[in-house]
């Protein structure tokens, strides 16, 4: 378990993470999402120590890692991977070295690190590039080298900043179905951080949202998708439900029905099965528009979203009492 307890980190006059506490089960995928200059990449690196603390304690299975001598942070951080929005690979080295190179480090012979690198290249999908260079390769074959050279060390922990923040939609998705593998079959801890909380809706169990310096709101992926509490969240929750700015497109259906509401609903698997709209626009004898909807498969279940627009002759108090019964979380935007 990573415990960050207290932590804080200046940079002169600058905040860059104030006062976080944040607790990170073994085996989980933890998502530290915010916008840019919240304080995350910070914040991470002081998991392995690359970013000494002001104050604070991070406390990792039961050792405060901010007290440790060099020596003894050495072989702490030998078992925390790193894998960064900028793959940080040796261009001068074949894909094998560069796999190989946290073993060459510590004088583990040439043969066993090949072998060792070979091993885990297959592993991350790898196996038939091994004596190409690092400039040959797409940018989802870049990360997957630095994914292997951050294996080869077999860590219990793995950081990610922004890994697919430079990569096309597709390659994205492909290299998180690799951490969500990886985190699965090696039991490795991974905490990501990202701008996109689509990312954390894909593959983390829980999150929290950066701000200022701050964790503004943590929890479950379910919980925290369901019953956002801050506008933070709640704005980088509505571009990943539509792909759509929520506050335009209000504004835009604001014109089309001066007088209507938009609700924005949200199922999770306790709701997301049935077929409850069906039920009370039946129960109701409510027409009502779906403006845009989808259903996600999250890392805790189905996640399904909608938004809904309603003419404003209608009780709206009724039809969210009515949802409400079945467990659908109701916004009115
Ligand atoms: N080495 C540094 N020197 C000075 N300021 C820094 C340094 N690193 C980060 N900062 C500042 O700290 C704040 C948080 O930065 P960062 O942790 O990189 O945020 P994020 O990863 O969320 O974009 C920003 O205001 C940034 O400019
Ligand atoms: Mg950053």
């Amino acid at each position: 378990m990573i415990k960050i307890e207290h932590v804080s980190k200046s940079y002169g006059d600058i905040k860059a993470v104030d006062d976080v506490s944040l607790k990170i089960d073994d085996g989980e995928i933890f998502g530290i999402v915010g916008y840019s200059g919240a304080g995350k990449s910070t914040l991470l690196r002081t998991i392995n120590q690359l970013e000494k603390v002001d104050e604070g304690v991070i406390d990792i299975d039961g050792v405060d890692i901010t007290k440790l001598d060099i020596k003894a942070l050495r072989e702490k951080r030998r078992k925390i991977g790193m894998i960064f929005q900028h793959f940080d690979l040796l261009w001068s080295k074949t894909v094998l070295d560069n796999i190989a190179f946290p073993l060459e480090l510590i004088k583990v012979d040439k043969e066993t690190r090949r072998e060792k690198a070979k091993e885990v290249a297959k592993r991350v999908g790898l196996e038939d590039k091994l004596d190409v260079y690092p400039s040959t390769l797409s940018g989802g074959q870049k990360q997957r080298v630095a994914i292997a050279r951050a294996l080869i060390s077999e860590p219990n922990i793995l950081l990610s900043d922004e890994a697919t923040s430079a990569l096309d939609p597709k390659t994205t998705d492909d290299i998180l179905e690799l951490l969500k593998k990886i985190n699965k079959e090696y039991q490795i801890t991974i905490v990501l951080i990202t701008h996109q909380m689509e990312v954390v809706q894909k593959i983390c169990h829980r999150l929290a949202v950066m701000a200022d310096g701050k964790v503004i709101e943590d929890g479950r992926v379910d919980d925290i998708f369901k019953d956002p509490k801050q506008d933070l969240t709640k704005k980088l929750i509505q571009t990943v439900d539509t792909g759509l700015d929520v506050e335009k497109m209000a504004i835009d259906l604001k014109a089309k029905y001066p007088e209507g509401h938009l609700l924005r609903l949200t199922f999770d698997q306790k709701s997301s099965g049935e077929p409850i709209l069906y039920e009370v626009g039946n129960k109701l004898h409510i027409p009502f528009n779906i403006v845009s909807a989808n259903i996600k498969n999250t890392q805790v279940g189905p996640l399904g979203v909608m938004y809904i627009h309603i003419e404003k002759r209608h009780d709206i108090a009724k039809i969210i009492e009515e949802l409400q019964k079945d467990e659908v979380k109701v916004e009115v935007i």
